[in-house]
């Protein structure tokens, strides 16, 4: 695996103006956050030896390069999931590229259902810890030391440091957020009543079906996380409304005009 992970940095870098600092993952309905990234450069997934391809109608499938505010940044348009059938090496496999371009700080969005009562569709939730339920572990099999460590941390999976500054610029911009802990369920189907009942008790404020992958070998690798979630509706038994993808994603657009803001201005500082 790690060469091929250099195989497809080395060819990436050699698209790139400069080392990006920030790895943006865009959620879905959440691609407009793109438009804020300035001296874009596109680079196609299929043309990237050894990435995996995407196969989601809405996600573009592709890495854009670019500035933010002066800062480069290097930006997923389009994430794999592990319910496509993804392996979960599949699913984390820009995550490792990113690390070895020099990537240092990661920004992961994600559009999810709320379980947190003070929440509401189009909330914007800073993510401060997660629970792992989708059944396995991307850092499952043998261990390369060259990427990290056998048994990594997870204390402080999302930084604390970024999560203040996400704040500082929220306030200052008078953009709401709250602030909870992320569950991630494997998908594709929206859980049942009792599943969020008993995760509700478990102490999640939010549940979805990505972002956990990403953030476990995100932290194996030493980068520092910070996650936003888009609250899209509110959980099977909260709402009583059915769901559907369509209202996920409208809900996602409406609400990325704050997210935009808000990120333009937070990976300038990052
Ligand atoms: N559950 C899981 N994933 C989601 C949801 C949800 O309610 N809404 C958007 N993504």
């Amino acid at each position: 695996m790690y060469n091929k992970v250099m195989e497809s940095k080395e060819f990436i870098e050699k698209h790139l103006k400069a080392v990006p600092k920030v790895g943006i993952i865009l959620g879905s309905g959440l691609g407009d956050l793109v438009n804020v990234i300035e001296d874009k450069i596109y680079i196609d997934y299929k043309d990237i030896p050894n990435f995996p391809q995407s196969t989601v109608k809405g996600h573009a499938g592709r890495l854009v390069s670019g500035t933010i505010n002066g800062v480069p940044v290097l930006c997923m348009e389009g994430r794999f999931h592990f319910y496509e059938g993804y392996t979960m090496k599949e699913v984390t496999y820009p995550v490792f590229v990113f690390k070895m371009l020099g990537i240092e700080k990661i920004l992961v969005t994600n559009a999810c259902g709320g379980i947190n009562r003070d929440f509401e569709p189009g909330t914007l939730m800073i993510i401060n810890d997660f629970i792992n339920l989708m059944g396995t572990n991307p850092l499952m099999g043998s261990n390369d030391e060259r990427f990290g460590p056998r048994f990594p941390d997870m204390s402080e999976p999302y930084s604390k440091a970024l999560m203040v500054q996400a704040k500082e610029v929220a306030d200052e911009l008078n953009v709401a957020y709250k602030e909870g802990v992320y569950a991630g369920f494997t998908g594709p189907y929206y859980e049942t009543a009792a599943e969020i009942r008993m995760i509700g008790g478990f102490g999640a404020d939010a549940v979805g079906m990505s972002t956990v992958p990403e953030t476990i070998i995100a932290n194996y690798l030493g980068l520092e996380v910070l996650g936003i979630s888009c609250i899209t509706n509110m959980a099977t038994g909260i709402q009583e409304m059915k769901h559907s993808h369509d209202r996920v994603v409208e809900t996602a657009k409406k609400a990325s005009i704050n997210m935009c803001k808000w990120v333009e201005a937070l990976v300038g500082r990052m």
